[in-house]
């Protein structure tokens, strides 16, 4: 079976032609396979954030190819690629990047308003994917009155309500104490048994040393480092 996502000596660098270039992400090559739960570690800086942004197909490499289920996404038209990004990836950013003025119903309900679907297949999907987190009952408050635990759930609904094959997750602890980084990872491995692949950066060991890890991928200035079972 071919993996499910492929990096091909991928680069990424910030204002190519300054003073102040940055490459982010300095030829990294590897393979994701459905179902695999991998985490892309590194101290801040290491290029983690970059690395999820060109997988999940938010940004283009500078040079190298991203493959996403057999697909050269990185070569796509600009819409194409929305496509490929929409039906494929679930992203929770770091910091959740909610809109706190709205419901937490038409939060999680904004990914789906491309797609062509009724308004009652709409609010079916955001009734599912607001139970998976346990906040049906939160539907109709503000995001900015929930706890950053909550909003983080909500943020997970958000990224579910698509259901993609892939979920990716920037530093999904960095935010939460022990016991909601625990909770989390539970809600994770929920996830990984119905088939989900999960794609985390962190250097959170309570993460990193989790059992649902399947393959740790450690990165410095950009490069790979190494790699391993978990
Ligand atoms: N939008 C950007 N513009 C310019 N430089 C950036 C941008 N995003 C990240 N960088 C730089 O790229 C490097 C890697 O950043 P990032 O991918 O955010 O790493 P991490 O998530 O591991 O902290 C850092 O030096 C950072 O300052
Ligand atoms: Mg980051």
């Amino acid at each position: 079976m071919s993996p499910l996502i492929v990096t091909d000596d991928v680069r990424k660098t910030y204002h190519p032609n300054r003073a102040d270039a940055t490459e982010a992400v300095a030829g990294i090559s590897l393979q994701i396979d459905a179902g695999e739960v991998v985490v892309l570690k590194g101290p801040s800086g290491s290029g983690k954030t970059s690395l999820l942004s060109l997988i999940g197909c938010m940004s283009r490499p500078t040079s190298g190819r991203v493959i996403v289920a057999g697909e050269e996404v990185s070569r796509l038209p600009e819409r194409f690629l929305t496509l490929v990004r929409r039906r494929t990836f679930g992203f929770v950013f770091q910091h959740y990047q909610l809109i706190p003025d709205l419901s937490v119903r038409d939060n999680v309900m904004l990914p789906l308003y491309p797609e062509p679907m009724s308004l009652t297949e709409m609010q079916q999907r955001v009734a599912t994917a607001l139970a998976e987190v346990e906040l049906a009952g939160f539907a109709g408050r503000r995001v900015a009155h929930l706890s950053g635990g909550q909003q983080q759930r909500v943020a997970i609904a958000r990224a579910l309500v698509n259901r993609p094959q892939v979920l990716i997750a920037d530093e999904p602890t960095a935010h939460l104490d022990s016991r909601l980084s625990i909770e989390l990872l539970q809600r994770f491995e929920v996830l990984k048994q119905a088939g989900l692949t999960l794609i985390v950066a962190t250097h959170d060991p309570v993460v990193c040393d989790h059992p649902l890890v399947d393959r740790i991928i450690a990165l410095h200035d950009g490069r790979l480092i190494g790699e391993g079972g978990a």
